[in-house]
């Protein structure tokens, strides 16, 4: 077969997999994942006994499921509908734990993990908690002084692939990742040969010529003080060893991870606030939220008692060699799994920011490489295919992997809720670990959550809905398809003695309703019909035929009505009452 044709037939049979819907989610987010008739709970027993079963294998495939029994960790739910969804945990403590001679012995939900990375996510959302929306468009030089004496001195258009533009890094470029700039920068960075073996011989080895002890680029201030035990590193000395640095891109090109951004964005929000960023931290998210074991700075050591330390604390990077203050809004932060369900439950259900910025902020800023994954700021967004219907779920996630600790925290707000994941080990094997187990508890929870949102919607919705006067012969009724599409399927719709769904009035398919706008507090629960899709053709043609939905979501209309409006009256269980198919101008009762 020649080779184009088998990339066009690849491509079809991927677009067909995905269910073009609305982006967004089929039903209400569901309300009851705890308790035990919830497929949520059930998914999550499932879970734990998968979890059992791999912690019990003898093999000793440390990359394999059985792996992880040779890692320490910590898994935790939440929602906002659903309180008591926090406790669906599943806690293992590996013999290195079990035996350490610093820290617990023994995890539990108020276990003190390093969370690492996860981190920038805090930092960012401390950021939108104290600046204005405009000081994002602002940039760095602005903040760090090394920063700006460098960009005067050395104008980047005089050249363009060695010269920083810091004039033009803002700090939402930092937060989105998408900034260009260095990743690491030494001394703190973990993958610098010199750093890796200072005797030169593995840089030798590569054909790598020494270096020049003068250029501040290979050893920079903080770095000879660091090798005087000098640990303080003031961000706009840390900065000497960035500023001359090649950019990986220009801002905006192409998102590429830094820490680096992060240590600057947690300057810049320092000086934004005048105050430090451990006052920001807790004033603004630990103590509003009651984040009571989530700490920014180095623990006691009259505390390890509270921590999960592998090996001793320097080994383990619980505090990393000289504490680097700077390092912090990159990786610093502590804290447990009971914690990270109210930061989870707080970003959800809008605590600190209000709806609509969380809404705005929950979105990606740039795709990457692969179709499944795009970065927002600094969320790195996975795209879940339900595998029976199709649909796509967007997992809002942080990772965070540093010194001996890994985690996750996943948020998925098309059903009000997420979970984390925090695990430590002096195992290498401990990133890929935390990813599969991200993969494993996936493969469990979405599917969980997705029956229970069906479920609920089923109980609430599905049913027969007619007028009350008894002169309209007006009524509704809907179901679910258990092998079907997902949705509130029409089954039947007279209007008026009219059979509305053979009159071709709102589609010619089956027509299947998915939620739009949920108003708990007003009783209101808005669903939109969704027009029938048959993916077919190249990749415009499929934008047309496929992806419908967005081009053409709120036609037709009558009398500035869309025709694919219904909106339910809910009682105060979320339970359907009634519905107005509006643009019929008409309310039908259930029965
Ligand atoms: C839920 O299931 C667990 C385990 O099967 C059982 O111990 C518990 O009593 C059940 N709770 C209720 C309220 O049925
Ligand atoms: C439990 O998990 C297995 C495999 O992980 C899956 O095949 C099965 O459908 C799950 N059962 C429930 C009730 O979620
Ligand atoms: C270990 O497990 C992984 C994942 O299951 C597998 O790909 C790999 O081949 C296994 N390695 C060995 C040595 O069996
Ligand atoms: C993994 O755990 C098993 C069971 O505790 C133990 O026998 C094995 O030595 C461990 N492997 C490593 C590399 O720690
Ligand atoms: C979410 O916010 C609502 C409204 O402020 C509040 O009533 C509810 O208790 C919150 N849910 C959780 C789990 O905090
Ligand atoms: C626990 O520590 C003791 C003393 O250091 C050692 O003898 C023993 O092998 C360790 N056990 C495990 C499971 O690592
Ligand atoms: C420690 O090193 C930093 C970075 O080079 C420097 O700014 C600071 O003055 C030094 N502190 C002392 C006490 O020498
Ligand atoms: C913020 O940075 C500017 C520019 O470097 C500096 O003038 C100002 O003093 C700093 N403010 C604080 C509170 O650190
Ligand atoms: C921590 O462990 C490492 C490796 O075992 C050892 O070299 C170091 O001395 C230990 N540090 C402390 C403070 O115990
Ligand atoms: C119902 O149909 C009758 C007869 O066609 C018409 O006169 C009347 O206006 C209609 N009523 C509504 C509410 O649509
Ligand atoms: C209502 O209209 C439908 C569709 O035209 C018709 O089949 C049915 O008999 C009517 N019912 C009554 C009570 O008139
Ligand atoms: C939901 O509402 C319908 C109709 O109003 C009613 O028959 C049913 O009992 C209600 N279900 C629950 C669980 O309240």
């Amino acid at each position: 077969m020649p080779s184009t044709t088998a990339t066009i037939a690849l491509a079809f049979a991927f677009a067909t997999t995905v269910l073009c819907d609305y982006l967004g989610p089929t039903y209400p987010a569901p309300t009851d994942l705890a308790t035990n008739g919830s497929h949520v709970s059930a998914a999550w027993r499932n879970l734990s006994s998968t979890l059992d079963g791999y912690i019990a294998d003898p093999s000793a495939n440390l990359t394999s499921p059985a792996g992880l029994k040779n890692v320490t960790f910590s898994v935790g739910m939440f929602s906002i509908n659903d309180p008591s969804a926090a406790a669906l945990q599943f806690h293992h403590t590996s013999a290195e734990i079990s035996n350490s001679t610093s820290g617990l012995r023994k995890v539990d939900g108020d276990s003190i993990y390093r969370v690492a990375s996860i981190t920038k996510l805090i930092t960012t959302l401390a950021g939108m908690l104290n600046l204005k929306t405009s000081d994002w468009d602002r940039p760095i030089t602005e903040f760090v002084p090394t920063l700006a004496a460098y960009a005067a001195a050395h104008p980047a258009a005089d050249d363009r692939t060695g010269t920083v533009d810091w004039s033009k890094v803002t700090l939402a470029a930092l937060a989105s990742q998408i900034a260009g700039t260095p990743r690491d920068v030494s001394p703190y960075d973990p993958s610098d040969y010199l750093l890796l073996d200072p005797t030169g011989a593995l840089a030798a080895s590569f054909g790598l010529p020494p270096v020049d002890p003068s250029d501040p680029v290979a050893v920079p201030p903080c770095l000879i003080s660091l090798l005087e035990g000098n640990t303080s590193c003031p961000s706009d000395q840390f900065a000497i060893g960035a500023e001359a640095r090649p950019p990986l891109f220009l801002p905006w090109t192409s998102p590429a991870y830094t820490d680096y951004g992060f240590m600057l964005l947690g300057a810049a929000i320092a000086n934004i606030t005048s105050r430090s960023f451990h006052d920001v931290y807790r004033e603004s998210i630990f103590e509003p939220l009651g984040m009571r074991s989530t700490y920014s700075n180095i623990p006691d050591p009259s505390q390890y008692g509270r921590y999960v330390i592998p090996g001793n604390v320097s080994t383990a990077g619980l505090t990393p060699e000289g504490a680097p203050e700077v390092t912090i809004p990159s990786g610093g932060i502590l804290s447990t799994t009971n914690d990270l369900a109210k930061l989870g439950t707080a970003i959800l259900n809008s605590t600190l920011l209000n709806a609509d910025q969380t809404r705005q902020w929950m979105k990606p800023v740039s795709h990457t490489a692969m179709f499944e994954y795009s970065v927002g700021k600094p969320w790195e967004i996975y795209r879940y295919t339900h595998p029976r219907s199709g649909l796509v779920t967007d997992l809002y996630t942080k990772l965070g992997d540093s010194g001996y600790y890994s985690g996750y925290l996943v948020l998925i707000p098309d059903y009000d809720a997420g979970f984390s994941i925090i695990m430590a080990s002096s195992l290498p094997q401990r990133t890929a670990l935390v990813s599969l187990l991200a993969d494993i508890v996936t493969e469990a929870v979405l599917p969980g959550l997705t029956s229970q949102a069906e479920a609920e919607a089923s109980e609430n919705f599905v049913g027969t809905y007619t007028s009350q006067d008894d002169n309209l012969n007006s009524t509704l009724t809907l179901a679910i398809l258990p092998t079907g599409k997902p949705g509130l399927v029409m089954t039947q719709f007279i209007s008026n003695g009219t059979d509305v769904l053979q009159s071709g009035a709102i589609d010619t398919g089956p027509v299947r309703l998915l939620h739009s706008i949920t108003d708990r507090p007003n009783g209101r629960i808005a669903f939109r019909a969704t027009h029938t899709a048959t993916p077919s053709g190249g990749l415009f043609s499929r934008g047309l035929n496929a992806n419908y939905d967005w081009l053409a979501g709120d036609s037709p209309t009558y009398g500035g009505i869309g025709l694919g409006l219904f909106v339910f009256d809910v009682d105060s269980n979320g339970n359907a009452t009634a519905v107005s198919p509006e643009a019929w101008r008409v309310k039908l009762v259930k029965s």
